[in-house]
């Protein structure tokens, strides 16, 4: 068997922190479950690297990343010391291009042992999937400044939609509301506002629907679909978005799952023509960076997503039972403060390292 080439990539901030319990986690499931795993650590960043080199990446990243099977992400931003969209457009927005990651797929799920900041909502209520596009919309580099400095300043940046591009990503989640039991796909959308892109992805979504008649499908408009995502997170099963929305909609679903400290992202190329890169929704949160206490399930829980996305889905099971277990005992001692515990990174890391070991008895 041929390992799996992991390029480790944990990058700025709480990234470097979580990352060792993410790799180590990895290595102990995949030792019980007889996996071969390749890991190759690259210290791509904003600091030190950028400071040092004047760029997030080397000159020939990709050819070296092309040949890894999967990039294993922390984060990137300090925004004190580097503009954020230098530090993302140098680094993670380019793998999600360039690599053709056009499906950023984010579950969304309570789970037991994790308070939920809604009233009353128990595990089951929560449990579903966003797929946002991650290759085009409104992450665009066309646009542009006019008048800079004058009071008559311009500026502008347009949204790039393509049939291509959108008709994979429904067709991505289309099939994935097919493979579940409520087959139930909700599209985001705004086509009352925005009034070229959205009315003709709404058009886009009602041709795939055609497609898969036993999917029932349902839209809303972004700005009470964030507010159905509060008061009804029940009724969704898979939710699908633009960049931009998906984005939005990926930070407020596992907020009201308790905390985006637990939430994980798969950046995925479905051909394997290039690698796909799995990474926490969080970013480098330079407000706790360097305390030890960010929370590792995310960047764990990424880890066990690209298990099951190379097909290892009994590792991938084992690995997500060991972190419910963990965060099902609720014990304050081991929760990270953003679960309203007082664990560290390295207690609660501990704990999940422990609860694989205990498998294999
Ligand atoms: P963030 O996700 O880094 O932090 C938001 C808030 O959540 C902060 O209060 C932070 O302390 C908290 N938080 C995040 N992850 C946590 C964890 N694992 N445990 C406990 N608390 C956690 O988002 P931000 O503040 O908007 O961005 C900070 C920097 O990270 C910026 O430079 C931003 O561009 C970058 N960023 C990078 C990525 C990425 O690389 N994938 C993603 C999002 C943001
Ligand atoms: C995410 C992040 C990124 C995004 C930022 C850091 C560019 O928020 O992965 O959700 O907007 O995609
Ligand atoms: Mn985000």
């Amino acid at each position: 068997q041929k390992p799996l080439k992991i390029a480790v990539v944990p990058g700025d901030g709480i990234g470097v922190e979580v990352m060792p319990w993410g790799v180590q986690c990895l290595k102990e499931i995949s030792e019980l479950y007889n996996i071969p795993l390749y890991f190759e650590e690259f210290d791509f960043a904003s600091v030190p690297f950028y400071k040092k080199h004047g760029d997030m990446l080397p000159r020939d990243w990709k050819t070296t990343l092309s040949q890894f099977d999967a990039i294993y992400f922390g984060a990137v931003g300090m925004p004190d010391e580097l503009p954020d969209e230098v530090t993302l457009w140098g680094s993670l927005l380019k793998f999600r291009r360039e690599f053709d990651q056009y499906i950023n797929l984010r579950p969304c799920r309570l789970i037991a042992g994790v308070k939920s900041p809604l009233a009353d909502r128990k595990p089951g209520d929560i449990d579903f999937w966003i797929v946002r596009e991650n290759t085009e919309g409104e992450y665009s580099q066309i646009g542009g400044k006019m008048f800079e400095g004058t009071d008559r300043e311009i500026v502008m940046q347009e949204t790039v939609m393509t049939r291509f591009g959108v008709d994979r990503v429904l067709k991505y989640a289309f099939d994935l509301a097919q493979s579940r039991p409520r087959k139930k796909l909700t599209s985001a959308t705004k086509s009352n506002g925005i009034s070229t892109t959205m009315p003709w992805w709404d058009s886009r979504v009602r041709e795939m629907a055609t497609k898969y008649p036993d999917v029932n499908v349902d839209k809303y408009h972004i700005d009470i679909l964030t507010a159905h995502f509060v008061q009804k997170p029940n009724i969704f099963d898979v939710v699908v978005g633009s960049n931009l929305f998906g984005d939005i909609l990926s930070d407020l679903g596992p907020a009201c799952t308790g905390t985006i400290g637990i939430a994980p992202s798969a950046n995925i190329n479905p051909e394997g023509k290039f690698p796909s890169l799995f990474e926490p929704v969080h970013g480098s949160a330079p407000d706790i960076a360097g305390k030890g206490i960010a929370n590792p399930v995310g960047m764990i829980w990424a880890g066990q997503m690209l298990l099951h996305h190379f097909g290892h889905t009994s590792a991938a099971a084992a690995l997500l039972q060991a972190m419910e277990n963990v965060l099902g005992r609720s014990d304050p001692g081991v929760l990270t403060a953003d679960m309203g515990g007082k664990g560290t990174t390295k207690i609660l890391g501990e704990a999940i390292v422990g609860e694989i070991r205990g498998f294999r008895k």
